[in-house]
């Protein structure tokens, strides 16, 4: 799967739907890859009404952890739900940013999981060093958001890994892709000794950071991934019909 984060772009509607289409166009030509565009709340009545072929989906960038009540500016999942979406982003880097705690974004997985969302949960350290303290923040990030909920709702959970350090970068500056395997590796191993091996071999895994076309096919043959997550390049209908090609052939 491939995933595109327009996060708070565009800025009209028109904008919105011009890239919907443009999505939608170089979607139907592909034959191994699903689609799904994350788009800001406002647009998606909009877009969850126009015609897309079957790989292509839809999705919020985000919920409230409250399922209903008195929370002013919020959008429940229920609500992302009542328009026939399926997806959510939850814990995004620039989410967590704004005071999303890791506990916060266990309440969203748990809330999604009972109105029947497929919740994409974002993790990533800020930094790396020598010393691997990455992994120790990694374990700890999927330690509190995952502990506590059920195996059962678990399974074939996705799972985005990107590197806080190289969302919006180009492409020069993204993760190696034989890095980005380590870490799917080692996030497998976490979450099998959580939740067992079964669980953790349903995960799907996908990178995000600094991917554009230049580097998406390295990815799929070296990262152990099982899809990207795409900030900036979405933005870009060529980037983004370009990336979806190359995603496309290298499965
Ligand atoms: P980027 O963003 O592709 O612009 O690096 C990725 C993301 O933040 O999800």
């Amino acid at each position: 799967m491939i995933i595109a984060n327009w996060k708070m772009n565009p800025a009209s509607l028109e904008e919105a739907s011009k890239l919907f289409a443009a999505s939608r166009l170089a979607s139907s030509s592909l034959k191994n890859t699903d689609v799904l565009i994350c788009s800001p709340f406002i647009y998606l009545p909009a877009l969850a009404r126009l015609q897309r072929p079957k790989n292509l989906f839809l999705g919020a960038q985000n919920i409230a952890s409250e399922e209903k009540g008195a929370f002013t500016g919020e959008v429940s999942a229920t609500m992302i739900k009542n328009l026939g979406i399926n997806f959510c982003l939850i814990g995004h880097s620039e989410r967590r940013a704004l005071g999303e705690t890791n506990e916060v974004i266990r309440k969203k997985l748990q809330t999604a999981f009972n109105v029947g969302l497929s919740p994409i949960l974002c993790v990533g350290e800020k930094t790396r060093d020598k010393e691997g303290t990455h992994l120790e923040f990694i374990k700890n990030q999927l330690k509190e958001c995952l502990s506590g909920l059920s195996k059962k709702n678990l399974v074939g959970l996705t799972l985005a890994y990107e590197p806080v350090w190289a969302i919006g970068k180009s492409w020069t500056e993204a993760m190696n892709p034989t890095d980005v395997h380590e870490m799917t590796l080692f996030i497998k191993k976490m979450a099998g000794e959580m939740f067992g091996k079964d669980v953790a071999d349903s995960f799907n895994i996908l990178y995000g950071a600094a991917v554009e076309p230049e580097n998406t096919a390295q990815f799929f043959k070296q990262g152990n991934i099982a899809g990207l997550l795409v900030g900036h390049a979405s933005l870009v209908p060529d980037k983004f019909s370009a990336i979806l090609k190359a995603a496309d052939l290298k499965k």
